[in-house]
């Protein structure tokens, strides 16, 4: 156990319950291998993730693509050695994460809301984000309804929105989920930004009205509600679920689903942070949600799960570097999308497969959805930045990734709509 957290423990222990996790001096380390051999000694020292207090922000999987790679003060020396010996001259791309947190918090704080007014450009705990999905359905209440998806392992319901114009039955849906790893606080807030904007301009814009009367939407703001709770009290730095594995919490949820899972690309130790779990579906939020999908499944020809931090635009396989045959029909679609999206701020994304343009992971979301829904447009995003502050994203870019998002999203809405 953490000294800190057992001397608390002795002292006070409603303080130290309260208390969150700090990262004074953690640092961020990008290494690029540049060979098949740099990249084996890299994922090694990468599973031994215990021995330097590793928290993997990026993973490594193909050559000539970094990894970042947080440690904490007291290994950094040693971790920054067993990376030179290896050949793999690290760099510091973050000299102290709990300056960017206090930062991205202070920021927050200070973000101006106008009483009963919603405000997109800020980070919103569960609570309000559940406040949200209250007030919009009640404002727009023809063409909105809230659906639930299931109570998560620790009891809070899954909720998001249904939008549905004209003659809903007849016409495909779009599925678009946010926050399935909890830190990556981005994805919820633009998926808030951009249901919000498809409803408020709805009938002001009309390249906003032929995006949303072109498909059901399904849109759910916040897949691991009870990750996402533990990031804003206890660990801002928190990925996985909250369901409980022998001495360690937690199962990937993006590892989780029921195809291909747990083969390349993914961890069988409850400690690590690409866990599968102990089966595949085990966790009560990633069965939820699948179940959702199938029983619509048949209608739904869009799904698109948003993650930070990276900029890429993503199509199946996550599993192997195979490309499956549809791949051009879909990378088409991604490739439209990123024109579509850096053409608002000039915000540069690649695109292509999961599995050849970030690393291989299996069991992913948009493998099943793929492979096992049928969906054929099925997309993993990872949205700002490119690792200047990786999760801890400053509010003052959630209005501008909303709006190039929402470009992205309309782009790739017609091409879906047209094939
Ligand atoms: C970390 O390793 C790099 C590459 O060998 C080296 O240039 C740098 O000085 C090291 N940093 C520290 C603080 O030791
Ligand atoms: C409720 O939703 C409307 C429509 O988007 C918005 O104008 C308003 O600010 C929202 N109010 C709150 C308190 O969220
Ligand atoms: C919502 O319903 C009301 C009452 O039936 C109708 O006047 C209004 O045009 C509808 N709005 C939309 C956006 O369909
Ligand atoms: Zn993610």
């Amino acid at each position: 156990m953490d000294l800190k957290f057992s001397l608390c423990l002795v002292v006070l222990l409603g303080t130290c319950l309260a208390q969150k996790i700090r990262y004074d001096g953690f640092s961020v380390l990008r290494v690029v291998p540049k060979t098949e051999k740099e990249l084996f000694a890299l994922k090694k020292i990468l599973d031994n993730n215990r021995q330097f207090e590793i928290d993997v922000w990026r993973f490594a999987g193909v050559v000539g693509k970094h990894a970042d790679i947080q440690v904490s003060p007291k290994y950094f020396l040693q971790l920054n050695q067993t990376l030179a010996e290896n050949g793999l001259s690290p760099k510091v791309t973050v000299r102290d994460v709990q300056k960017l947190i206090a930062e991205q918090e202070l920021k927050n704080h200070e973000v101006k809301e106008t009483a009963g007014v919603f405000e997109y450009g800020k980070y919103h705990t569960l609570d309000e984000v559940n406040n949200w999905i209250d007030n919009i359905t009640k404002y727009y209440p023809n063409i909105t309804t809230v659906f639930e998806i299931t109570k998560s392992y620790e009891g809070r319901t899954i909720r998001g929105i249904r939008i549905s114009t004209g003659e809903g039955n007849s016409k495909p849906s779009f599925f678009i989920e946010g926050g399935i790893h909890s830190r990556e606080w981005i994805s919820p807030a633009t998926v808030l930004y951009m249901a919000g904007q498809m409803l408020d301009r709805y009938s002001a814009d009309q390249r906003i009205k032929q995006l949303v009367d072109s498909f059901n939407w399904f849109i759910l703001p916040v897949f691991n509600v009870d990750g996402y709770e533990y990031t804003w009290t206890k660990n801002r730095n928190w990925r996985k679920t909250r369901s409980k594995h022998g001495l360690c919490t937690g199962v990937d949820p993006n590892r989780n689903w029921d195809y291909e899972w747990c083969k390349e690309g993914a961890s069988k130790d409850p400690c690590s942070d690409m866990y599968c779990g102990p089966k595949a579906f085990s966790e009560v939020e990633v069965k939820g949600v699948a179940d959702f999908i199938m029983k619509n499944s048949k209608m739904m020809k869009g799904f698109i799960d948003f993650h930070s931090f990276s900029q890429l635009w993503m199509s199946p396989w996550g599993y192997t570097t195979k490309l499956p045959p549809d791949f051009k029909d879909q990378d088409k679609g991604s490739e439209l999308a990123v024109e579509a999206l850096e053409k608002v701020f000039g915000t540069k994304y690649q695109h292509g497969s999961i599995a050849n343009t970030i690393y291989v992971a299996s069991g992913s979301s948009a493998d099943w959805t793929y492979g096992a829904a049928k969906i054929k447009y099925s997309y993993g995003v990872e949205l700002r930045d490119t690792g200047k502050y990786g999760f801890l994203l400053p509010p003052d870019q959630i209005i501008p990734s909303g709006k190039e998002t929402l470009e992205a999203l309309i782009a790739l809405g017609n091409f879906v709509v047209n094939n």
